[in-house]
């Protein structure tokens, strides 16, 4: 093409990037490797190919790692653990030499990325790499600062991570980075397609003075995954990827004790309102679902336009889709690259054309650009007329097909963007800010952008909500997740109620007659079964009757809970008035409280009036929280602010403490009071009659009906329905029965959040700190990116 022609066409000339120092770089290996284990290259074992998408061709042999190289991989991260753990001011000067040493290869990185994912040479360039420099930078300062800011948490020891294919380095620092900072060694296995940028992070592990064994890398497929999961040398394992897969590392994990995050899938709306800027909209657009291929697990991938402007609207994107470039991964100029391999390409492929199928009445619009020969391309495609209920509409489609609908009004958007099993990222576009920070809030997402979409940074949380996953990436909450308490959990010891004495009833003060009820819904209610179990004093004394709730009881006080949404919106002042009030109505009633503290028989006569008087300050210390846990302002590298808000979590339903039976239940209900989360309570069993006489003061301090919700039962029959149900976003249990295994395994079905068997090492007496791990657990962050700022 002469000069002249290319000034009459304007068209673009191609800017390959060269791949020959990478190529270099994998024929110096030999394009063969093994496994990265306590500081050593393991000999090649083949067993995986790496290829590139693009044009199919081979890359480099891996080895598939049997259970001999997960062993020795879990055995050197074990042995390095504890030393690496000692010193934080040293593993932040570590974790700074790789960011510098990712600097430092920066444009091999990239290039490597490219080739063997099949993104754009822009992007793996100019977002994935310096990311993940940041990323170390981030945590190199996390790990200086940890020992004084989180004194009472400690590592995990050895994590075992596990990530997808689509950011491979990128999620590599996600991961690493802060299980580094916090102390923790790890195991981490890249995805099968896109191992080689894992690979040459091991030599940047060595260069920048990673002790053998703090990280180790093993390749293979899902199966090495499984094994990684089922390792019982492992402490923690962190995930990102399908949520099938989180789905059954949540079963396999389930009752083992092992710490367990997960960030999963999305369907993530895009909304767009008559008053945005449409032209700033479309450009957003082709970030949110056309960045990398709309192989991103929070793409916006769910248009939502306002009716007045969508015809508008889509005609200008249809024009911009028109003007993509699709090509050459490694060319600069193109816009979209390959799809990761052939079977992905086909399973988009075929979700497309079997919902259009279903839904005949959608209307398809592609690019019209000619797909390169050989390689793993799919045009970009919008569809719209979609059925909300459409698999298209609902499914992960993961490639660079965006479906889309319209709305008349912000409420109606609002119950679309919301109409997903997903629950990870938002991006709203207005003009006008009020409705913008209006409708942020409502966005059941743990992301949400305003007038800007996927932007990431490491001092922003990121996560999920619902089949999203759970747990947070970046920020000092993401550092958090590689923690756990310094105080060690002793063994479950099951405590059980007194039992009946041999030779009947001494007289009993009258009461024969008092019967707790349930709390549901602001009333009390009979427990559905119509059974009722005596309650003994240690002298022979019968104290009364507790009801013994079942499955129904357990959905009617779920549902109730699940009318009490207001309390959710409330102002944490509110909350705190009501707080405050609760504390007072117990004071008054401290004496009465002790003396059926002490008939209960878990405690003498002191220990019982202790347990009241603490129970009655960790209510005050809850209203002194409630309108002070409400997140932080994150400062990050680009035009605008993060903010990492607390929103409650949703219905909580929590089986309390056997042996602290006061204590235990109040400092529950104070932290999800004072956080706005909703409560199902099951109070201890061995001893339920406190909790069940605190019904009165909770009926007389103005907790809104439904808000508080209790149940008395057997710990083992009312754990299940608790963790199936389905309108319960999270279970707590401190009971001293075991209840770990079967909560976790139920709750796998809807990802809820499970924080189980901490009874027996919670030192329910600590001082006002005691509180703030109820407060964390009753709250998730959600970030929302504003623009702020020059
Ligand atoms: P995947 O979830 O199977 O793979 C992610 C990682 O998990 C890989 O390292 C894989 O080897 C490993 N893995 C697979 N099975 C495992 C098991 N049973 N136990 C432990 N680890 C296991 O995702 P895949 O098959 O590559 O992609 C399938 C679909 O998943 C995509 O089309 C997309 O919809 C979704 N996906 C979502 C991602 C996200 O970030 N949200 C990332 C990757 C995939």
């Amino acid at each position: 093409m002469t000069v002249q022609e290319i000034f009459e066409t304007m068209d673009y000339g191609p800017a390959p990037e060269s791949a020959a120092a990478a190529q270099e770089w994998l024929e110096r290996s030999g394009r063969a490797f093994g496994h990265f284990i306590g500081g050593q290259m393991t000999a090649h074992a083949g067993g995986l190919d790496s290829r590139n998408p693009a044009d199919g061709s081979h890359l480099a042999s891996l080895s598939q790692a049997d259970a001999a190289a997960i062993d020795a991989a879990v055995a050197a991260a074990r042995k390095a653990q504890a030393d690496w753990a000692a010193d934080g001011a040293r593993r932040g000067r570590v974790l700074y030499a790789m960011a510098r040493l990712v600097q430092k290869h920066a444009r091999l990185l990239a290039v490597l990325e490219t080739l063997e994912n099949g993104k754009p040479i822009r992007e793996s360039r100019d977002i994935d790499i310096p990311l993940v420099a940041r990323h170390f930078y981030y945590h190199a300062g996390l790990a200086r600062l940890m020992e004084d800011e989180m004194p009472a948490q400690r590592p995990h020891g050895v994590c075992g991570q596990i990530i997808p294919w689509n950011f491979p380095l990128l999620m590599l620092a996600w991961k690493v980075a802060p299980a580094l900072a916090a102390g923790n060694t790890v195991v981490l296995k890249p995805a099968e397609d896109t191992s080689l940028t894992a690979l040459f992070m091991a030599e940047i592990c060595t260069q920048a003075g990673v002790p053998p064994g703090v990280v180790n890398i093993v390749t293979g497929d899902g199966r090495v995954g499984e094994m990684i999961v089922a390792h019982e040398g492992i402490d923690k394992i962190a995930f990102t990827g399908s949520t099938e897969v989180g789905r059954r590392i949540r079963e396999a994990t389930a009752g083992t004790g092992k710490a367990l995050t997960l960030e999963l899938g999305g369907k993530s709306p895009y909304i767009v309102f008559d008053d945005a800027d449409l032209d700033s909209a479309v450009e957003g657009l082709v970030d949110a679902i056309w960045f990398n291929q709309g192989q991103v697990c929070c793409a916006g991938s769910r248009l939502l336009v306002q009716e007045g402007v969508a015809e508008r609207f889509h005609d200008k994107l249809r024009r911009r889709m028109d003007g993509l470039r699709l090509g050459d991964p490694l060319d600069k100029c193109i816009d979209v690259g390959a799809m990761v391999d052939p079977a992905q390409l086909e399973r988009v492929s075929r979700m497309v054309s079997e919902g259009l199928e279903a839904d005949p009445g959608a209307e398809v619009h592609r690019t019209g650009a000619a797909l390169p020969d050989g390689g793993c391309f799919y045009p970009p495609t919008l569809i719209t007329g979609l059925h909300p209920a459409s698999p298209l509409m609902q499914d992960e489609i993961f490639g660079p097909v965006l479906v889309g609908t319209t709305f008349r009004t912000p409420a109606e958007a609002v119950a679309l963007a919301n109409n997903s099993r997903y629950g990870l990222a938002a991006t709203v576009w207005s003009e006008n800010l009020n409705l913008a920070l209006d409708v942020a809030p409502k966005l059941a997402a743990g992301v949400v952008w305003i007038n800007a979409t996927n932007l990431f940074d490491a001092a922003a949380p990121f996560g999920g909500l619902r089949e999203s996953g759970f747990g947070r990436e970046g920020g000092p909450e993401g550092l958090a997740a590689y923690t756990r308490p310094r105080a060690e959990a002793t063994e479950l010891s099951r405590l059980r109620p007194v039992e009946a004495p041999a030779k009947g009833a001494a007289p009993s003060d009258g009461l024969l007659d008092r019967t707790a009820k349930n709390l549901v819904g602001g009333k009390q209610a009979r427990p559905d079964s119509g059974y009722s179990t005596p309650v003994w004093s240690p002298d022979g004394r019968l104290l009364g009757h507790v009801g013994q709730g079942n499955a129904k009881d357990i959905r009617n006080a779920v549902e109730a809970a699940g009318t009490a949404g207001a309390w959710s919106r409330s102002t944490g002042h509110g909350r705190a008035q009501i707080l405050y009030y609760l504390a007072e109505n117990l004071a008054a009633r401290e004496a009465e409280f002790a003396t059926r503290l002490r008939d209960l028989g878990q405690v003498d006569a002191d220990g019982a009036a202790a347990e009241v008087a603490a129970s009655v300050d960790r209510l005050f210390t809850a209203a002194a929280w409630a309108d002070k846990f409400d997140g932080r302002a994150a400062g990050v590298p680009l035009r605008g602010m993060a903010l990492a808000l607390r929103e409650p979590v949703g219905v909580i339903g929590a089986l309390c403490a056997d042996e602290a039976p006061l204590l235990g239940f109040v400092t529950v209900l104070g932290a999800i009071l004072a956080t706005g989360s909703r409560a199902v309570l099951i109070p201890s069993e061995a001893a339920p009659l406190a909790a069940m006489d605190l019904m009165q003061v909770i009926e007389t301090s103005d907790v809104p009906a439904g808000v508080v919700n209790i149940i008395a039962g057997r710990h083992e029959d009312l754990a299940a329905p608790l963790a199936g149900h389905m309108d319960v976003q999270a279970v707590w249990s401190f009971s001293s029965s075991d209840l770990s295994e079967g909560i976790e395994r139920a709750s796998a079905a809807d990802l809820k959040r499970t924080w189980v068997n901490h009874g027996r090492g919670l030192d329910w007496h600590a001082p006002a700190g005691g509180l703030k791990p109820f407060l964390e657990q009753a709250t998730e962050v959600k970030t929302v990116w504003v623009p702020y700022g020059e």
